[in-house]
Parts: structure tokens; sequence; C-alpha cells
């Protein structure tokens, strides 16, 4: 495998990447958190795309929700992938949104015929607005509603059913597995590797007792790398790889070598 390394892209690494003192191969970020932004927020935006390659992970698609996909909206992040010439729409498999309350959380779906069914449909809209495929990701969930089937299970009827793009992200693989009581190995044995565009590795908090919390916002775990390597050849090379931070920015020389750690170990 040999795939581009990325990194998130918050507004409080912006003037060290422009500096040149970080350089992933390519940076992430949330169209929601930039587009229509002007000033100054939008000239470094513009000349970071001129340095970097830009993949996109939205927020507010909300693909679970009962409702259908919000049109007007979509075309909106469309337009800014194709100013920003970016190839990867990334989203969560959940859903964020319900009766128009938003709550900026990735909730859990009930593994069910009935939602996949309404899922593969809203996918199907919502590629044929994007003009690009439509990369869902497999969310941490801490209850699980009712339902029919097995996570993995649901993840690959629905790709098999609405031809969308995986993104694997190996933590919250590690996340559920710990709070649900079964092997991430298990899960990653079945797992459709081939239809993976994009991969996440993030971190989360293990100091409570009971269950472990997605926080992107420390060190990754070594349990994590260790997932990452024993399926890195699962993965379909030039797949990037997004080490995922959303918050703890400082100080920025242990973000840097946690960077070039994770390089050297891939
Ligand atoms: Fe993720």
């Amino acid at each position: 495998m040999k795939s581009p390394l990325g990194y998130t892209l918050r507004r409080d690494i912006a003037d060290p990447l422009l500096a040149g003192h970080f350089a992933p191969d390519f940076l992430e970020l949330a169209p929601e958190n930039w587009i229509g932004l002007g000033g100054i927020w939008k000239r470094k935006l513009d000349q970071l795309n001129e340095q970097f390659r830009f993949t996109a992970h939205g927020l507010s698609l909300s693909i679970g929700s009962p409702e259908p996909v919000n049109i007007e909206g979509l075309k909106v992040i469309k337009q800014f992938l194709d100013d920003y010439n970016i190839d990867i729409y990334s989203e969560h498999l959940a859903f964020s949104s319900i009766d128009n309350a938003h709550m900026y959380e990735s909730m859990p779906i009930p593994f069910t015929i009935e939602s996949l069914n309404h899922i593969a449909e809203k996918v199907r809209v919502a590629q044929e607005v994007l003009e690009r495929s439509l990369v869902l990701e497999n969310v941490c969930y801490y209850i699980l509603p009712e339902s029919d089937m097995s996570e993995l299970q649901y993840i690959k009827e629905l790709q098999q059913i609405s031809k969308c793009g995986l993104l694997l992200d190996v933590s919250n693989v590690y996340v559920n597995a710990k709070n649900h009581g079964y092997c991430s190995q298990t899960f990653f044995r079945d797992f459709p590797f081939e239809h993976v565009h994009y991969v996440h590795v993030g971190s989360y908090d293990t100091n409570q007792p009971s269950v472990i919390f997605d926080s992107h916002d420390r060190a990754i775990d070594k349990n994590t790398l260790y997932d990452l390597l024993k399926i890195k050849d699962e993965i379909p090379s030039n797949v990037p790889i997004c080490l995922e931070r959303e918050s703890n920015f400082e100080p920025l020389d242990e973000l840097v070598n946690e960077f070039k750690g994770v390089r050297k170990l891939l």
C-alpha cells in the first residue's frame, strides 16, 4: 500500500501550514466550516489550496434522517467542491438532523432493511447532485437502535445497493468493538476493503471506566496504529489516509512528530 497521508485542516494550523512548518500530502476540511467565508480566511483557504490538495468531510448531509436529501444545500457543497478541485467528499453513515433541528453529532441509525432502502435511495440522489461518489464513514455509536443485522452486514449491503464509496475509520472500529464487546479484527475480517475510497485514523478518550469516547483531541492510540498495520495491505493502493484532529493543536511539534511517525510506520 502506498497512500497519501493527510491531516485535518482547522484554522488553528492554517498559518504553520502556509509557512511550510508542517507538510502533509493533503488537507481534509469540512465544507460547512468554510463555505461563504470572505476576507482573510477566504484568502488563506485559497492560498492553502494552491499548496495542498483538499479532501472534504461533510457535517450536515444527515444521510440517515427520515427527510429527503436537502438538494439545494447539497448543490452549494458541490459548487464548493468544484471550486477547490475536491474529488473526495465523505460524510457520516448516521443522522445529525431531524425536523430541521441540527444536532452537530453523528447519531446512530437502526441497521434495518427499511433504513437501508431509504438511505440507498438518498445516496442515489446525492451522487446525482454531487456528480461524484458519496463516501460514507462507519461512525461510533454508544447505543444501538433495534436492528435486523450487524453494522458490517449493513455497510456491505448498502454499498452493494447504492454503489457508495466507503470511508473506513479505523479508530471508530476499535471504539465500537471495545464498547460493544467484540474484537476489531473480527470486524475487519469480512470488511469490503475493495470499496474503500478513504481512511481515517483518530483518537479517543480511554479514561472513563465503562466507555471509550471518540475525541480527536490527542495522539492516536497504539491499538489503532496496530489495527492500521494489520489491514494496510488490504486497502487499495493510493487510497488517502487522514489523521483526524479537531482540537489541541499545541504544541505543533508534537503533531508534526506524530505525523512523521505514522508515515514511517506505514
Ligand atoms: Fe472519522
